[in-house]
């Protein structure tokens, strides 16, 4: 957004696309720009057209459709300007021209959007908006949000509502996780953007040799709305009250002299034009108008700090798009915290332990009618599978089958009509599973996908779903979304278990701890540096062993699988229960083994299997539970981690195994990211 800075309409397009580029490394299927159409004067834009350029695929394509010939005019010169653009990655609806950003109020664009994030009560508000006439042309959530703030704006209540003041009453009403940044033809020139959830930053560069202030907030009068009552649940939207709004006095950037503002969800967009950047809290509103910003909130937090301060970034480019990290891979592993939020975001309740997945919901008498439940998948979605069968047989009571797609298929495994095939996927892409979803399809049973990439092919080809909505990855080898694969499935247990009435205590128990999850997984993350330390004894191995049994097996097989892929390291997960049926052998004071050994209802016998490895003078590196004295006194080495319901551990044992893979991968010098022979989606048979 640039005032009192003559910036031509092509200059306007190359920073947009420029920032989107910047971001292609977080992955996305279709992209979108929204600028002003043709000005009458470059002094008054009002009544101006917004112009929407909305493609499929890369950004590049996308740039293309800017330059051609029945384009804006590219030379003209805009003094003010606010234009806006976008990635996508679906969440809701396939990647497509119509699904992508920005999305509009309607056919003349006067309101348009741009969202990331998810709003879980999109469904609520479509309906309403749809019994007061507004036509949805995507199948995306974020429709209702331009639909929503014309809403509102056609039903203020005088017309010197400000545009803060309509974005103000739109978020009152929306649930789930947002960063949005809204333009207007009726409010040429301003830009409002908001966020709760999900990030975002003002970047400003301006004239004023000082730009280190704070810029102090607004708080407004802390009552809210008249005009909505739309969700039945949301008590906030029935207050009455009609709040005037002022916004004078209180900006302290932009006072005459030539300005531009950069709104962002991730420096690395921005930073070739400024260093200098605010970040945003939650349910913070932030208004340019006429070169001056200004925060705004509803109400004053306790504690919180009343000015948001304007800081000056050191990063480099290469660093900002990794944040802190070496590798995608290691801001994956370190995103987990957030990431399995965002795959039980909506879908829990934690005060009536109802878990919804709303993929589903159509076929669940279906479901609970099924004989059997088989879950297919490669590689790490297999190994999914495999840490949750237990506790998917204890709460569906049904027989589980895990499989692995191609020997399924090699084995042309009978498949029934009354069987619930699962296919668990992270790209959705994977020729194997793609085949055994076709082949059961064929076979008449209900076919459900766990991706985490809407509009893949298996979210398209199966009958029902769950998106697990880890965010994109990166790093070939998976980590973020397998625990949160780990996670739907629970949720998909407890969904099938919900009046069962024997089974609410053990529920309650799982539901509780998965509201734990997020703080447990941040305090493994701080193991971190002793993981680093082990890595650095071990580095130089040949072999590492990964035992464990009962709800950890999966761990050993998605630890071993880890270092394989990316240290080129032999590694093997053992089942500790076939440890004396062969793998006892490999055991002498040389060989690196590690062992995972929690308190649960396996803990005796692996202390058997210990037992049996330090006899032959094995010298094992034990995950273990905190405060386990009986593991210190056998270990070479503990890794102490904190305690959660036996179905939900594995989740935390999982983790330094990612973390060691890491460093002894970086130790090794090879390449964390892109693994030698190997494919983050594998579409070949
Ligand atoms: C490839 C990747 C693995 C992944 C597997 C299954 O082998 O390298 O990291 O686990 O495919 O991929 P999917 O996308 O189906 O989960």
């Amino acid at each position: 957004l640039n005032y009192r800075v003559s910036r031509t309409r092509k200059e306007i397009f190359e920073t947009l696309v420029k920032g989107l580029q910047r971001l292609e490394y977080r992955g996305y299927d279709s992209a979108g720009i929204a600028v002003d159409g043709p000005t009458k004067t470059t002094t008054d834009m009002s009544g101006n057209t917004i112009c929407l350029f909305k493609k499929k695929g890369k950004v590049k394509a996308l740039d293309e459709e800017l330059y051609k010939k029945d384009s804006l005019d590219l030379d003209e010169e805009l003094c003010t300007h606010f234009g806006i653009a976008h990635t996508r990655w679906a969440t809701h609806g396939e990647p497509s021209a119509v699904n992508s950003h920005p999305h509009r109020s309607d056919k003349d664009n006067e309101f348009v959007v741009i969202h990331n994030g998810i709003i879980t009560n999109y469904k609520e508000l479509k309906e309403y908006l749809k019994t007061k006439g507004y036509e949805f042309e995507s199948e995306t959530d974020t429709e209702v949000i331009p639909k929503l703030i014309k809403y509102v704006y056609d039903n203020r209540e005088s017309d010197n509502v400000s545009f803060s003041t309509l974005v103000e009453r739109v978020i009152q009403q929306l649930e789930g996780a947002f960063a949005l940044v809204f333009k207007s033809h009726h409010f040429p020139g301003e830009a409002v953007s908001t966020r709760r959830g999900s990030p975002l930053l003002i970047g400003v560069r301006s004239e004023h040799e000082q730009l280190t202030e704070n810029i102090p907030i607004q708080y407004n009068s802390g009552e809210l709305c008249s005009t909505l009552s739309i969700s039945e649940g949301n008590k906030q939207g029935k207050n009455s009250h009609n709040r005037s709004d002022s916004f004078s006095g209180i900006n302290s950037v932009g006072d005459g002299r030539a300005v531009e503002y950069y709104f962002a969800s991730d420096a690395s967009a921005i930073i070739e034009h400024t260093n200098k950047v605010l970040y945003m809290e939650d349910d913070d509103i932030a208004v340019v108008k006429g070169g001056k910003l200004s925060i705004h909130r509803l109400n004053r937090r306790a504690g919180e700090d009343p000015v948001r301060a304007i800081q000056t970034l050191q990063m480099e480019l290469q660093q900002i798009m990794k944040g802190n990290f070496e590798s995608f891979m290691q801001k994956e592993i370190f995103e987990q915290p957030e990431s399995v939020v965002n795959t039980m975001r909506g879908r829990i309740c934690f005060d009536t332990n109802k878990v919804v997945l709303g993929g589903l919901k159509e076929h669940l008498k279906e479901i609970k009618r099924c004989k059997r439940l088989i879950v297919i998948g490669c590689g790490t979605s297999f190994h999914a599978a495999v840490a949750t069968r237990q506790i998917l047989e204890e709460l569906t009571e049904l027989p589980v089958m895990v499989e692995l797609a191609s020997d399924f298929l090699d084995r042309n495994t009978p498949v029934f009509r009354d069987d619930v095939c699962f296919f668990i996927s992270q790209s959705g892409e994977t020729a194997d599973t793609l085949m055994a979803l076709r082949y059961c399809k064929n076979h008449n049973a209900l076919t459900v996908g766990i991706t985490n990439t809407v509009g893949s092919s298996i979210c398209r080809e199966t009958d029902c779903g769950v998106h697990v909505n880890a965010g994109p990855e990166i790093g070939v080898a998976s980590t973020k979304a397998y625990t949160s694969q780990f996670v739907a499935l629970i949720m998909f247990a407890l969904m099938l278990s919900e009046d069962r009435l024997s089974l609410q205590p053990r529920r309650l128990e799982i539901i509780n701890s998965l509201r734990m999850l997020p703080e447990l997984i941040k305090k493994v993350l701080t193991l971190d540096d002793k993981i680093k330390d082990i890595a650095n004894e071990l580095y130089l191995q040949r072999s590492l062993l990964v035992m464990g049994r009962g709800f950890h097996y999966a761990t050993c097989l998605e630890g071993a699988l880890k270092i394989k892929e990316i240290t080129y390291m032999h590694s093997e997960g053992i089942l500790a229960g076939e440890l004396k049926h062969g793998p006892l052998a490999l055991i002498d004071k040389d060989m690196p083994v590690i062992m995972i050994i929690m308190r649960d209802a396996c803990y005796t016998k692996c202390q058997n299997a210990l037992q049996q490895v330090t006899a032959r003078s094995g010298r094992p590196i034990i995950l273990c539970c905190q405060d386990d004295p009986e593991m210190t006194k056998n270990a070479y080495q503990t890794i102490e981690l904190p305690q959660t319901v036996d179905c939900l551990q594995g989740i935390l044992t999982v983790i330094p195994l990612q973390l060691l893979s890491f460093h002894l991968a970086v130790l090794r010098g090879f390449d964390v990211d892109f693994p030698r022979n190997l494919a983050k989606s594998v579409t070949v048979e």
